[in-house]
């Protein structure tokens, strides 16, 4: 199994076991699932199209909302899941240090929609605006229109 495949089989198995806890969401976990199977996809395309990492960029998109997963809130899911991912990805056991930092980073990082962070972070917004787009999620922040807007720029589309 790749290390895409198997962070998703894991996230997933994760996300099971959190289906009995009864908190509160922000996002129905159904979401969550979607998410995590189709962001990573145009992730991976993406980053080949920019000469990034495809792997580490499909990883780190897959695990963005890691944050939102553990704690079901949408305020802060970011800086939230930074720790908890960190240890997560760890106990996976199938990342060295430098790439558990870029991948918790970019999660870290990705609702600064507004900020130009480093490659796989970039990625990973574009994506995820892009994934709710497609899923026809409003894209109604400016900024997110502008990325929005700006990756369809790059990819030739009206
Ligand atoms: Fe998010």
């Amino acid at each position: 199994m790749n290390r895409l495949s198997k962070i998703q089989d894991l996230l997933l198995k994760y996300i099971y076991e959190q289906t009995e806890s009864g908190i509160e969401r922000s996002y129905p976990l159904s979401w969550e699932i979607v998410h995590i199977a189709s962001a990573p996809q145009f992730a991976q395309l993406l980053a080949e199209k920019r000469g990034s990492d495809p792997e580490l960029a499909a990883i780190a998109t897959a695990v963005h909302d890691f944050g939102r997963v553990v704690t079901g809130i949408q305020e802060n899911h970011a800086e939230a899941g930074y720790i908890p991912l960190k240890e997560w990805l760890h106990q996976t056991g199938i990342f060295n240090e430098k790439e558990i930092e870029i991948i918790a980073r970019a999660s870290k990082n990705h609702s600064s929609k507004e900020e130009v962070g480093t490659a796989v972070e970039e990625i990973v917004k574009d994506s995820d605006i892009v994934d709710c787009y497609l899923h026809g999620h409003p894209i109604t922040k400016e900024n997110h229109r502008r990325r929005l807007a700006k990756v369809k720029k790059e990819l030739h589309l009206p």
